[in-house]
């Protein structure tokens, strides 16, 4: 999806012009895939834009990092800063925020602990990853011949850069073939999520979504939208879901802070149908979650102004 500019993008530390946001073509992370990043919405409310989970965001940035062994030189609390700076000067009520953290400049070789660790934030107006059509219809997925990363290869709790690799060759072989997104198994063959997102199937009337442990990344979405489920009255919880679950769901939907929370109309041409009642009802809570309209989710919004 084109990215529109905004203007000032902060890098470590300072505000700069967006056309001035460059680095240098030695930058250690453009060559090993080392750094790691997040993705975060800002939304408007009646109260100006609120940051959706900015600080769990920056936290989860944070552990991404130590499990690289990459030192941020800020704090959570100077990054959540930064984050709404960010947004305040670029004067956008909602938009998708960037924080990234790379290794720099200066050194060459797969011993990345001498690098300078730099640190930016960006932001720009981006409406939902998978479409309008995909939000209102749902998205037709197919299960990817590649599968998600084995634990000791790549550890999946951390969202590295280079990890991506995995996703967009399952992404590219989704689109390939007609489909709008992949799901990843885990090396054991259980459903792990999709390319950028959680997955939740309904079965027997439970909500269920599969474990870090089989490959998921613990999606702040995913548990923004098992509260919602909970507090809506549903059973939902942590479990394994095996391929077959998925072509004989009720319902099926993904989450994910860039996707929002998508219907899924098929896998694998087993049709599930349209959007079911359980899916609409959680995407319209999450919905109005995040636009600070659900006064038991407010602590969720954090105001950038
Ligand atoms: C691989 C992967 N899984 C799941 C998610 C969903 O996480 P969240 O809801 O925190 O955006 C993302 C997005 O960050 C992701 O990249």
């Amino acid at each position: 999806m084109p990215i529109t500019p905004s203007e000032k993008i902060w890098m470590d530390g300072e505000l700069v012009a967006w056309d001035d946001a460059r680095i240098h073509v030695l930058t250690h992370t453009l060559h090993y895939g080392c750094g790691v990043f997040e993705g975060v919405r800002a939304y408007a409310t009646a109260q100006g834009p609120a940051v959706f989970r900015l600080t769990d965001h920056i936290k989860r940035l944070f552990d991404s990092a130590r499990i690289f062994m990459l030192d941020i030189p800020f704090t959570v609390d100077e990054l959540v800063e930064a984050t709404k700076e960010t947004v305040r000067v670029n004067k956008l009520d909602s938009c998708y925020i960037r924080p990234l953290v790379y290794l720099g400049y200066g050194e060459m070789g797969l011993n990345p602990l001498p690098c300078p660790v730099n640190v930016s934030i960006a932001v720009w107006p981006w409406g939902s990853y998978l479409g309008d059509e995909g939000i209102a219809n749902g998205v037709r997925m197919k299960i990817s011949s590649w599968q998600r990363h084995d634990p000791n290869a790549m550890p999946p709790a951390a969202k590295g850069t280079g990890m991506y690799i995995n996703s967009s060759m399952a992404k590219i072989e989704a689109i390939k073939a007609g489909y709008d997104e992949a799901i990843l198994l885990s090396p054991q063959g259980y459903v792990s999520e999709c390319t950028g997102e959680n997955i939740f199937v309904v079965r027997h009337g439970r909500i269920v979504t599969p474990p870090t442990s089989a490959g998921a990344l613990e999606g702040i979405t995913q548990n923004s939208v098992m509260t919602i489920a909970r507090d809506l009255g549903y059973e939902c919880e942590v479990g394994n879901i095996l391929r077959s679950d998925l072509y004989v769901a009720e319902e099926a939907f993904l989450t994910g802070t860039a996707a929002e929370v998508v219907p899924i109309r098929s896998v694998d041409d087993r049709e599930l149908g349209p959007p079911g009642p359980i899916t609409k009802q959680i995407q319209e809570t999450y919905f109005a979650t995040v636009r600070g309209e659900v006064d038991r989710y407010k602590d969720w919004l954090e105001h950038a102004r």
